[in-house]
Parts: C-alpha cells; sequence; structure tokens
C-alpha cells in the first residue's frame, strides 16, 4: 500500500523511478531507560515500519517529501542548512553525521512513508533515521557496518534533534530478526538473538494515543539524574562510569550526596538491569509467569520510581492486572504512548474488550491495539 503510493509521488514529482529501503520500529520487552547507562535491554524489531523510494539526483541538496505529511523540504547539507521542519532534521542529521565521519555524500530525492504510530514509543524516529541511513550508506556504498548506522541516528538525535538516547531504538531497527529478541549489553555493543515464540501467548500494544509534551526535556532530565548519582559514586569508586557499573549498595553509600530525586531514578535503574538479567534467565527456561511478574514490576517503577508513566498508562497497566494479564508495563521512553502487554491466548479477546471499552468510557477516546509481529531490520527491498 505505501510502496504504491510512494511510487505514484516519486514519478509525479521527479519523473524517475528510485529503490526502496526500509526500516522498522520496534518494542522492547524489559530493561527501560538502562541504556544510556551501560545497561542491558531486550528489543525486537516490528512489522511496522518506514519506506523510503530513494535516488541520487546529481546536486548537491536534498528534495524530499514526507507522505504522510504532504510536506516538502529541500536542503543542503552544509553546517547552516539545518532544515525547519522537524522530520526534515532527522534526514538532514543522518546526512551531516556520515559526512562528520568522512564520507562525500551527494544530493538525492526522496519520498517517504511508514506506518510506525507517532509518539506512541515505537520509535518510528529511529525508523526513518535508520531507513535513511542505511539507504544513503548503500546507495552512495559508504563504508559503514551496522553498529555505525545505528550510532549515526543515535548522533543524530542528540545533535540535531535535541533529545540524549541511549542506542536501544537505532539498534533495534538495524539489527532486527524476525522472530528473535536482542539482547543487547549497551555498554559493549555485544548482542545474542533469543528466539521469541511463547507458546499459549500472544505480545500486544495498548496505545493510549496520548503524547505528552516536553517528554524530551524531561527525557534528558533523566538522564542527568542518572549521570549525576554515577559521578557520586565514581569519588568512592574510580571504576565506576555508568549505573550499570554500581550496584545498591554503591548506591546507599551516597544517598547524603544526592538529591532525594537523583538518588531513586538510579535505585530504579539498577533494579532494572536486574530485573532484565532474571527476566532473560526466566526466557530460557520458557518461564513466562516470570517474566511477566518482572513486567509488572517493571511498570511499577517507572511509574512510582522513574516517574515516566501517566494516568492513562497507569489505568491500562490495572486493567491488564484485573484481566490476569501475564505481564504489563509501560513501553519505552514513556510519558504517553503504549502498554506491552503479555497475555495467555484465552484471556485476549476479553483484555482486549475491556481495556477499550473501559479505556473510552474514561478518556473519551479510542485507545489504538496491535498485535506484535517481530520482523527484520534495515534493509533494501
Ligand atoms: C527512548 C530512547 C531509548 C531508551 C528508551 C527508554 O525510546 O530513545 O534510547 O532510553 O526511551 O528505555
Amino acid at each position: 500500500m505505501q510502496i504504491k503510493a510512494i511510487q505514484e509521488k516519486f514519478k509525479s514529482l521527479f519523473e524517475a523511478e528510485g529503490t526502496f529501503y526500509t526500516s522498522p520500529g520496534r518494542i522492547n520487552l524489559i530493561g527501560e531507560h538502562t541504556d544510556y547507562n551501560g545497561g542491558f535491554v531486550l528489543p525486537g524489531a516490528i512489522d511496522k515500519a518506514m519506506y523510503a523510494e530513494i535516488k541520487p539526483n546529481g546536486t548537491d541538496k536534498v528534495r524530499a517529501f514526507a507522505l504522510d505529511l504532504g510536506e516538502y523540504a529541500e536542503f543542503g547539507f552544509g553546517e547552516n542548512d539545518l532544515p525547519a521542519k522537524s522530520w526534515a532534521k532527522y534526514i538532514y542529521g543522518v546526512c551531516r553525521e556520515m559526512i562528520k565521519r568522512g564520507a562525500a555524500i551527494k544530493g538525492f530525492d526522496t519520498v517517504f512513508a511508514g506506518d510506525v504510530p507517532l509518539g506512541a514509543g515505537m520509535s518510528s524516529s529511529a525508523a526513518l533515521e535508520s531507513c535513511f541511513g542505511y539507504a544513503i550508506n548503500n546507495m552512495f556504498k559508504l563504508w559503514f557496518d551496522r553498529f555505525e548506522l545505528a550510532k549515526i541516528g543515535q548522533a543524530t538525535e542528540h545533535h540535531y534533534v535535541g533529545v540524549k538516547c541511549g542506542i536501544m531504538d537505532q539498534f533495534a531497527s538495524c539489527f532486527g530478526k524476525e522472530g528473535s529478541l536482542i539482547r543487547l549489553d549497551c555498554r559493549s555493543l555485544e548482542y545474542q538473538y533469543i528466539p521469541f515464540n511463547p507458546t499459549g501467548y500472544r505480545l500486544v500494544l495498548v496505545n493510549t494515543c496520548v503524547a505528552h509534551e516536553l517528554a524530551s526535556s524531561a527525557y534528558n532530565k533523566r538522564r542527568q539524574s542518572c549521570e549525576n548519582v554515577a559521578a557520586a559514586i565514581k569519588k568512592h569508586h574510580p571504576e565506576v562510569e555508568l549505573l550499570r557499573d554500581s550496584d545498591l549498595v554503591m548506591l546507599k553509600e551516597v544517598a547524603n550526596e544526592v538529591t532525594p530525586e537523583d538518588y531513586i531514578r538510579a535505585e530504579f535503574v539498577i533494579e532494572e538491569i536486574q530485573r532484565l538479567l532474571d527476566t532473560c534467565a526466566a526466557l530460557e527456561k520458557g518461564d513466562y509467569e516470570t517474566v511477566g511478574k518482572k513486567m509488572y514490576e517493571t511498570h511499577i517503577g517507572l511509574s512510582r520510581k522513574y516517574e515516566v508513566s501517566c494516568e492513562e498508562l497507569d489505568f491500562l497497566n490495572n486493567i491488564a492486572r484485573e484481566c490476569d494479564v501475564t505481564g504489563s508495563r509501560v513501553m519505552g521512553g514513556g510519558f504517553g504512548g503504549c502498554t506491552i502487554n503479555l497475555v495467555k491466548d484465552e484471556l485476549y479477546d476479553g483484555f482486549i474488550k475491556r481495556a477499550t471499552d473501559s479505556y473510552e468510557q474514561k478518556f473519551k477516546m479510542k485507545p489504538k491495539v496491535y498485535d506484535v509481529v517481530i520482523k527484520d531490520g534495515a534493509r533494501k527491498l
């Protein structure tokens, strides 16, 4: 569907045919706000993605059309060419980050569209960065490997969007593999594919459809808290660079040297890193009841300690509990977006009905429901 519409638009705008590339959004089973602390995450790429048709145009400019928004932008690659449109900043940022790394990039035409819901915690922006990173790398025969492409996407967020994100989203979008989650060590970038096929259960996202304002500054503030605590611990334990290197005993030692707010944020992160490891052990045994328990614990931590939940997400989490859903929690950065739910096959219909009906009754809007299908990462079509 998207491909056809993109093709038609590309032809009418540029009177040519380009090459198609795609890169997906992601889910994360557990391990939230651990990536920028050097901890572990457990994401997987999904069947919702960004698609772009793209072709060199022999100039030194990008001519880009965002089909979903019906918006056009044109920009160069210079330091002062930052485009005004927010979606164009991502493409420009990817190009700039490649140029900084020594790549010679030429102008290109592109039309793109996607079905990763925006602001839902499913990483639509990482999908966009990875799609263009992969496409430009392939089209101009550059030398970046997938690790570098993920870092280029992350650096785009840091330098051109203003979100000091970790590496999880871009990594999942670049490295996704059909049917598998990725257990990623965000400090070393060592990773393992973990086949995920929970017989008897389904993974489903319920989207609150609220995207809270100021989410990016609140996100950066959380990261700052973690860095403050890691720096305080380092004074006593020089080997500690990131919260990943610390533990709850070390944290207690600095209780009087950090603010109560920073303390509680760090406590969540240290516990969450351990929770992920416990979850992986449970997954290995096929023990989904423990996996689910850990998901609920993460939700409580994200809501009460890290304070990145919101009324709508807490509401959906409570409904999941009441419906005996095995595991449920807010997914991604938070402040809105989706809950991720691990639910037994036989309870699925009842849960979805109850969640949609009662959410609509309370908040006067319908939540959106997406069954999770785990797919491959960035590629040429
Ligand atoms: C956002 C960021 C990620 C990660 C998650 C929280 O998705 O982009 O790097 O920090 O939030 O786990």
